[in-house]
């Protein structure tokens, strides 16, 4: 069904499987027939002003998203789910973490919320009067209670795979699942900046990885994934990536070319994103030779804390 030779549409249609529309949200979703998608996942402007957003009122932007998650909820399929990923709008150096003022919205629509996933990453702005912010969240709604979900496609290694029952029926026999664990409600995943292999000129792309695994554990093959506020296409890129379909739209030319660049490159087989596998990298494990701070010697408490440890410091409780 998704091949090379998959075109990529600028209007949405059953029979198609790729589509990016250069143009606002609600125009694209006004095309699509009610519960017609199985996955709608964005991460939407968090109207603090970036380049692609005009910031205004709170109250006006709530009422911007409620109109497009009214048009969202109205699209989904009844086994569907919607994932809406967020971070802080800040106003004059104050926090509103945006799922705390969205949340409302989405319970009042009807919709039930299975998850708050944390998603933890470790680069981004530096605050100097605030802890820096170093996670997001996604709010995962359900439109009833028989929803899709598959853990088997996303489950992780297990901690201890040789743990095994101690006592009972079944003492002797493995206590976990051979196929992993359940990833849990925190994700720790490399958001998309400076050296990481998938960046481009959009200044916050969701790293493929991570839509990968709610397209695997929330949709089945040739099922519809869609993204309001697309960007560079990523959404798109992890549905064709497991045989799904993808829809999307994007307000702003030069990242709708780049979105569609992308999923050409998807469907060729030469997009490099980072693998759902690899481990999140370990400067110390890695024997990274900056690893080792050339101010050893100094008397400060703070840099002494930044000497790399031994195996013995590392593991030591007291
Ligand atoms: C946070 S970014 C999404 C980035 C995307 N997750 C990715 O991986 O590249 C939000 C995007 O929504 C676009 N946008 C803003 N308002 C829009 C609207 N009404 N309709 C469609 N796209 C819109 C912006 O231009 C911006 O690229």
């Amino acid at each position: 069904m998704i091949n090379r030779t998959t075109k990529i549409s600028d209007s949405f249609a059953r029979s198609e499987s790729a589509v990016v529309y250069p143009g606002n949200c609600l125009d694209l979703l006004h095309e699509v027939p009610s519960e017609a998608l199985h996955l709608i996942v964005t991460s939407p402007p968090y109207n603090i002003g970036k380049e692609y957003e005009k910031k205004m009122h709170i109250d006006s932007y709530l009422r911007q998203q409620e109109q497009v998650i009214r048009e969202c909820v109205r699209a989904l399929a009844p086994t569907g789910s919607i994932c809406w990923q967020v971070g802080n709008y800040v106003d004059r150096g104050s926090i509103i973490p945006l799922d705390t003022i969205l949340y409302p919205i989405f319970a009042g629509l009807g919709l039930t919320m299975r998850n708050r996933i944390v998603w933890h990453f470790e680069h981004g702005l530096h605050c100097s009067r605030r802890f820096s912010g170093r996670y997001e969240t996604i709010m995962w709604f359900t439109k009833t209670d028989d929803y899709v979900f598959n853990l088997d496609p996303v489950r992780v290694p297990q901690k201890y795979p040789g743990k095994k029952y101690f006592r009972g029926p079944k003492a002797g026999q493995y206590s976990c699942n051979p196929l992993g664990k359940n990833p849990g409600d925190l994700w720790i995943i490399p958001n998309v900046k400076s050296n990481h292999v998938e960046k481009t000129a959009h200044p916050c792309q969701f790293p493929v990885e991570l839509i990968e695994r709610l397209v695997l554990s929330m949709t089945r093959k040739g099922d519809w994934v869609f993204d309001p506020f697309l960007g560079t296409g990523t959404s798109i890129i992890a549905a064709i990536r497991h045989k799904r379909r993808g829809a999307g739209a994007e307000t702003q030319p030069k990242y709708v070319s780049l979105a569609r660049e992308r999923i050409e490159q998807e469907l060729d087989g030469t997009l490099r994103t980072r693998p759902m596998t690899r481990p999140v990298y370990d400067p110390v494990e890695a024997g990274n030779s900056l690893t080792v701070p050339p101010w050893t010697q100094t008397e400060s408490k703070q840099m002494v804390l930044l000497n790399k440890p031994t195996r013995e410091q590392r593991y030591k409780t007291k």
